[in-house]
């Protein structure tokens, strides 16, 4: 499958099925465990000649959605995890043991950022937060013991694009790791490990499920890491559920029609709120691909729009703490992805009362803006 094209390796990543009267889609292997047949049947999992012991471990469907992202990422192999979050904790734990220091950039999703924080010192791992846009910040903040650069492809929720070239080579140059959160891109848009990132990951909760029915995780990069990275999620339990890993497997099929689609209703939408005067800023990422620049506007509404009439006069948009799936949805970052990042960082990023994260969905472009148009027009106040 390697040779063939983005779309094609997207519907086609799993393996042709050999076995279980040949059934066209994928069956779910809702199983804790896999049997065998005698004691030197089971021996054989161990000598490496059966892949399946124990759902934990591995599982049919949870492999499908880590090889298939590996497939689209190119990288050499992946693992699925119960969540990003996970996918994040067993890909740090891969690469960094207790003394070791991580920088992170300081414009994450809140989840990490809390992860980097609070939970990473606890296992001895020091992480340093700095703006990776300011890469003579990010060099200052190198020491001895750093093994490893994190940040996000496009961050969130101000969608600014990272300079992967830029960060990738930095840390070439001082002989660190790098680790990117593709989340927001997808490999559609970006593929980090073909710049010479070393680890990539993903929620697959969002754009790789794409429909909000799911929680799930995905980490990819070279063999030995991934090798190691596997250790640690049938270790600390960070495994995927069969049903959840199938789920994600459909969604990624149709990745790329939606982020076509989707990414084509954001820049739409951008350049329509661009020129409405209840809107001081809008926040589209710019020249992420030739394919398109993502699914996710930010806007910082203007002073005079009451915040919480426009949250109530979306109509059908829903309003919901998460992003990518097939219908447009509104987050309120400062109260929800960002609540608990420090206020001083928070007023710092400039994520504050008027900043709304819109994640675009598949629907007409035209109902879509005539929505957002009218909710705003309907929030108006005299200051
Ligand atoms: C960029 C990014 N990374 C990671 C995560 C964590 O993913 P999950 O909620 O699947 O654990 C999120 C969640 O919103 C996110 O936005």
């Amino acid at each position: 499958m390697k040779e063939k094209e983005f779309n094609t390796r997207t519907v086609h990543f799993q393996k042709k099925e050999k076995a279980h009267n040949m059934s066209k889609a994928k069956p779910i292997y809702q199983t804790s465990a896999f049997v065998f047949t005698d004691l030197d049947d089971m021996e054989s999992f161990y000598r490496g000649e059966k892949e399946y012991l124990y759902s934990r471990y591995s599982n049919p469907n949870t492999d499908d959605l880590g090889q298939g992202i590996a497939l689209l990422e190119e990288a050499e192999d992946g693992v699925a995890t119960s969540s990003g979050m996970s996918a994040i904790l067993t890909g740090i734990l891969a690469v960094a043991n207790a003394g070791d220091h991580i920088i992170a950039t300081d414009d994450l999703y809140g989840g990490t950022y809390e992860l980097f924080a609070k939970e990473l010192p606890t296992f001895g791992i020091d992480v340093s937060f700095v703006s990776f846009n300011k890469v003579d910040n990010l060099k200052a903040a190198i020491t001895d013991k750093t093994v490893l650069l994190y940040t996000e492809s496009i961050t969130n929720p101000l969608l600014r694009v990272e300079n992967l070239k830029e960060i990738i080579a930095l840390a070439k140059n001082h002989r660190l790791k790098t680790m990117i959160d593709n989340t927001f891109a997808t490999p559609y848009l970006l593929q980090p490990l073909t710049l010479g990132a070393t680890l990539v990951v993903h929620s697959a909760t969002k754009y790789i499920g794409g429909h909000s029915d799911v929680s799930a995780g995905v980490l990819v990069g070279n063999r030995e890491l991934i090798e190691k990275a596997k250790t640690k999620v049938l270790t600390l339990g960070c495994n995927l559920s069969p049903f959840e890993g199938w789920l994600a497997c459909r969604g990624l099929k149709t990745l790329s029609l939606r982020m076509e689609r989707q990414s084509q209703n954001a820049q739409r939408l951008a350049d329509a709120l661009k020129r409405h005067r209840g809107v001081e800023r809008v926040y589209h990422p710019e020249f992420v691909s030739d394919k398109g620049n993502g699914a996710m506007v930010s806007v910082q509404l203007a002073e005079n729009i009451n915040i919480e009439t426009f949250f109530r006069s979306l109509s059908w948009i829903k309003i919901a703490p998460t992003l990518a799936g097939v219908e447009t949805t509104v987050s309120y970052p400062l109260r929800t992805s960002h609540r608990t990042i420090p206020v001083e960082l928070q007023k710092e990023l400039g994520i504050g009362e008027q900043l709304v994260r819109i994640s675009v969905g598949i629907e007409d472009e035209k109902d879509i803006i005539a929505t957002f148009i009218k909710a705003i027009e309907d929030s108006f106040i005299e200051l």
